[in-house]
């Protein structure tokens, strides 16, 4: 055990930064001081005393007696230069950066290698649930044949209102918005692209490939309604947003973000609000839920101490998947099976389904059931947020 107090730069002080700083004030005998923390808005009122803040990333990176960076600022691109110029400058780094991580997944593996560092991002992946760690060090050596689950807290908020109190989308958006749920653009969320972000890294670690966020299906939640809501209800269903990736066959895999109904016997059905879940797939341990919350401060702030904590015995994400090269091949000419709610028939005609084996024809809406290719809805990857329809996988 390493007695030395780890002497923390902190970059962000907005909801997980002071979910951070709470999280670590009240975790008593854990040896840790936050020297500095860096901030933008020199215009805005903080609950803890300016001489604790910085507006020059230099003052953290430049400071020799700051060994551990924690990252936790709300933009992708400056916490890339700054996650990377703290790597190479030797020092170890934490952040809770989706977007940033997933798209430069690549280079911030062989950063790590290079400059003998360490990189962890555990709240980056469903928030407080330890997802990452789990796949690094609990299933380094199981064969997992699939990981889904709920990953997004904002539009699983927007589908648990919709289901419970029969609210149009636009109205639950509104008022998400408002309790600064989702962000001012909220395509990132409702297009599904947060989830994907967090897939691919929870892919890395669950089978060693990296992906890139362009080469991976994500479709989201803008077009569901209320026929999709009650077409669900009286199946009994509930529609989530769920995010997936599984063996195809012995090294290959495949992956997406799409809505699904889920049933009343499964985990996910009970997954609401912000709430996150994950179920593992695995060859012998079998199936494996885990679930907890998916955003807010202190919850997200308990994944980042937890980081703060392995760094103190010097952990390091060894990748393990990735040197067995069990996988090595990633496929989307893979089969679903999917309810397509529409209105115009060129629109169910583009989606090209292998075989129908249900439809219906209403005043309203029209739909249909049956089977198309990952591959082909990726084709119409651009064109199907603004198709007046709605995919659900069954
Ligand atoms: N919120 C969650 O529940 C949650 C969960 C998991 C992961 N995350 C991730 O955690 C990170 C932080 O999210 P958040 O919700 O805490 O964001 P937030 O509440 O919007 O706070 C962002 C903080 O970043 C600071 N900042 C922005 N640009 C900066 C720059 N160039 N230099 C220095 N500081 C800068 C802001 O400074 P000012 O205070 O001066 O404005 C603010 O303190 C994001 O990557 C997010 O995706 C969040």
């Amino acid at each position: 055990m390493n007695n030395k107090k780890i002497r923390i730069g902190l970059f962000g002080y907005g909801c997980v930064g002071q979910g951070l700083h709470d999280v670590l004030n009240n975790s008593k005998g854990f040896k840790a001081d936050i020297i500095k923390i860096c901030v933008k808005d020199r215009a805005k009122p903080r609950r803890i005393d300016m001489s604790h803040f910085t507006f020059d990333k230099n003052d953290i990176l430049n400071d020799p007696e700051i060994d551990l960076v924690v990252e936790l600022i709300d933009d992708a691109e400056e916490a890339y230069n700054i996650v990377t110029t703290a790597m190479k400058k030797g020092k170890n780094v934490v952040t809770a950066n989706k977007r940033m991580l997933s798209c430069n997944l690549k280079e911030l593996v062989e950063l790590q290698q290079e400059y003998g560092v360490s990189l962890l991002y555990e709240a980056s992946a469903c928030a407080s649930i330890p997802i990452i760690r789990n796949l690094e060090e609990y299933y380094d050596n199981e064969l997992l044949n699939s990981l889904r689950g709920i990953f997004n807290g904002s539009t699983n908020y927007i589908l648990t209102e919709m289901y419970n109190n029969g609210a149009d989308f636009d109205e639950v958006l509104r008022k998400a918005r408002e309790k600064g749920f989702v962000e001012t653009d909220p395509t990132l969320d409702i297009d599904g692209w947060d989830a994907k972000y967090k897939l691919n890294i929870i892919t890395l670690h669950a089978y060693g490939l990296l992906m890139d966020p362009g080469e991976v299906f994500n479709y989201g939640i803008r077009q569901v309604n209320r026929f999709d809501i009650k077409y669900a209800r009286e199946k009994g269903y509930k529609i989530k947003l769920v995010p997936y990736v599984g063996k195809t066959d012995d090294n290959t895999i495949t992956s997406y973000v799409l809505p699904r109904f889920i049933s009343r016997d499964k985990y996910l059905y009970g997954v609401d609000n912000e709430y996150n879940g994950v179920i593992a797939e695995a060859a012998f341990a079998d199936r494996q839920f885990f679930y907890g919350k998916g955003a807010g401060g202190h919850a997200t702030g308990c994944a980042v101490l937890s980081d703060i904590s392995a760094n103190s015995y010097n952990y390091k994400y060894e990748y393990k998947k990735r040197e067995q090269r069990v996988v090595t091949r990633y496929t989307r000419n893979t089969e679903l099976e999917i309810y397509f709610r529409y209105r115009d028939d060129n629109d169910m005609k583009k989606l090209r389904f292998n075989e129908i084996t249900e439809s219906f024809v209403g005043k309203e809406y029209k739909y249909v059931i049956g089977t198309v290719n990952l591959e082909r809805l990726y084709d119409l990857r651009e064109e199907l947020p603004d198709i007046n329809g709605f995919i659900v996988v069954i």
